[in-house]
Formats: structure tokens, C-alpha cells, sequence
């Protein structure tokens, strides 16, 4: 303790070294948080680890509900990852496919691994962008991006791709969570505007704007 005072650093009282310390970290926190939600990019490879965290809002019981998979359906999941969904949907298909389709060539490979191991095999990986789906017109009963739209440098790109891909009837499910921290995700009013924009009709969304589900409809 210096002496006649409190203890202090380089003539700084230690509590308000503390104090602009912290502000410091939260305007940074901020700033990053900012440069990230006005940069889209792609969760890498490297940080695969923060896809495994346990979900409340967004369980896989909930995407199962809503999507709602019929067996004998083809479905298309955009940017899998690490597969958080994917096995519990390919299985729910009995006799039907799904297309995981992802920019990350490793997320690919480890799923399909993965796939194997647990002798699914109605899973087909296709590499590419989002931006330009390399599938005909009408190719899919329902399609499902969960954390992954925000990451798309043009979002509205890559729902016009999937309007395109879906068969008339065709469903959509959105599913993103601010409150998770994921600092892309889309919030509910905004995708609402760019999912009805694209040609979709909204149907259902489980959840709150900040961590939901959506689906949508191709009229
Ligand atoms: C945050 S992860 C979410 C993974 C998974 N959906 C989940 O909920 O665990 C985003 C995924 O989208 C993929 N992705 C990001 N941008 C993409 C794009 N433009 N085209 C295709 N996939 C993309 C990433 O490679 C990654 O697999």
C-alpha cells in the first residue's frame, strides 16, 4: 500500500486501472463483435471445436420437429460443419438422400467419415459456395441451414439458390442463434424480409427473434 493512500500503479489508483482495463476489453469485444457482423466469412476449420457446444434453443429435437423429414424425401443441408444435425436427419430419410453441401472441403470429409462409421450411407457431399448451388431447379422436397446464412457474404444470393433448388411446396428452415453469441447470426425480422424477398412465405418459427427456428414455404 503506498503510503497516505490506496495501493497505486504508475501513479493510477489500482481500481481505476481496473476500470479503464475492463472498459478497454468490452469496447474491443464490441468493436470485434462489429467488424465481424459486417464481414461475413466462413467459420473455419480450426475452430470446429465451438460447433459442439450444447444447444438449448436450437436442439435437434427442435430442427427435427419442425423440418419435419419424410422418409424417401431428398434433402439438402447447407454448411453442415461438423454435423451437429446432419446424422439424425439422414437417418430420419429411410430410403430418401440428403445432400450436405459446404464450402469447407475438411468439414466434408470428416462428416463422411463420420457418416460411415455409423453406417449411414444416404449422404452426399458436394463441395462450393452457397452463392451458386450447383443443383438443377425443383431438385428438393426441403432444405435447412442452421449458423450459416449470417457467414454469406450475399445472403439474399443464397436464398434465391435455394427458392430455385426447392420443388414448388418445397420447405425451408432457417435456424440462428444471437443469443449463443454467434456473432452472424441473422436476426428474425431481417430474414423474414430477405426470405420473403426470395420467394418464400413464412410458416412457422419456433423460438424467440434472438435463438429460433423458422420455416418457410415455396408457394
Ligand atoms: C457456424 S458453422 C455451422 C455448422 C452447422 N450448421 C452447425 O450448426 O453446427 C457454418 C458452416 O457454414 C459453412 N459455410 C459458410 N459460408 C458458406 C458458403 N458461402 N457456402 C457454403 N457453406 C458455407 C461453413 O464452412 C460451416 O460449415
Amino acid at each position: 500500500m503506498s503510503p497516505g493512500g490506496p495501493p497505486r500503479v504508475m501513479g493510477h489508483s489500482i481500481e481505476r486501472v481496473r476500470v479503464k482495463r475492463t472498459s478497454l476489453m468490452v469496447l474491443g469485444g464490441l468493436a470485434a463483435g462489429y467488424w465481424m457482423r459486417t464481414h461475413p466469412s466462413a467459420c473455419p476449420y480450426s475452430l470446429r471445436f465451438v460447433l459442439r457446444f450444447p444447444r438449448r434453443a436450437l436442439a435437434r429435437e427442435r430442427l427435427l420437429e419442425i423440418l419435419a423429414p419424410e422418409p424417401g424425401e431428398r434433402v439438402l443441408e447447407l454448411g453442415p460443419g461438423t454435423g451437429y444435425y446432419t446424422l439424425g436427419v439422414a437417418a430420419a430419410l429411410d430410403g430418401g438422400t440428403l445432400d450436405i453441401f459446404d464450402i469447407s472441403q475438411e468439414f466434408l470429409d470428416d462428416l463422411v467419415r463420420k457418416a460411415r462409421d455409423q453406417g449411414i450411407d444416404n449422404i452426399t457431399p458436394t463441395q462450393g459456395d452457397a452463392r451458386a448451388l450447383p443443383y438443377g431447379d425443383d431438385t428438393f422436397d426441403a432444405a435447412y441451414l442452421v449458423a450459416v446464412l449470417g457467414e454469406i457474404p450475399d445472403e439474399d444470393a443464397a436464398l434465391r439458390e435455394l427458392a430455385r433448388v426447392l420443388r414448388p411446396g418445397g420447405r425451408l428452415v432457417v435456424g440462428e442463434s444471437l443469443a449463443s453469441g454467434d456473432p452472424h447470426a441473422v436476426l428474425f425480422g431481417k430474414l423474414r424480409s430477405r426470405g420473403e424477398h426470395a420467394g418464400f412465405t413464412l410458416e412457422d418459427r419456433q423460438g424467440g427473434p434472438l435463438a429460433y427456428f423458422a420455416r418457410f414455404r415455396i408457394p
